[in-house]
């Protein structure tokens, strides 16, 4: 019995040691930089360089306004222009993808 008690406290451990980055909300620029090679390149370049001239930049741009910007898509509240492309990809974007993707495209040089 009490092994039972201690293989389930050390499984407990476990699960605190790999949810803990997030719980703390620890923002990871390397996955940002998986989902932005992935998915955001073909628009704002794998590292925040648009190729298409009529899309932004996100290179250097600042960490905090990159959180809200793609937050106002996803909730709807930035509307006209070109925001319908934007909300379609911010859509698929958990608060994670979002702290992550900030991260690592306010790194990158403009
Ligand atoms: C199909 C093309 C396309 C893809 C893919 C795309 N975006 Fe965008 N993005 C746009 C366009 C177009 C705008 C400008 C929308 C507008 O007029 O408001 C934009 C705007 C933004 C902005 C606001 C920039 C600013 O200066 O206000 C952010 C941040 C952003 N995108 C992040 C991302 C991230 C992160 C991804 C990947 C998850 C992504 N986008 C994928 C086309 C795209």
């Amino acid at each position: 019995m009490f092994n039972g008690i201690k293989k389930s406290a050390m499984a407990l451990t476990a699960v605190m040691a790999a949810t803990l980055p997030f719980a703390a909300n620890a923002a990871d620029p390397e996955a940002g930089k998986q989902k932005a090679t992935t998915v955001c390149a073909a628009c704002h370049g794998a590292t925040g360089k648009a190729p298409i001239p009529i899309y932004p930049n996100l290179a250097g741009q600042n960490e905090a306004y990159l959180v809200s910007s793609m937050k106002a898509y996803r909730n709807k509240e930035r509307t006209g222009g070109q925001a319908v492309v934007m909300q379609g990809q911010a859509a698929a974007l958990s608060d994670e993808d979002i702290a992550n993707l900030a991260a690592y495209y306010s790194k990158q040089t403009p």
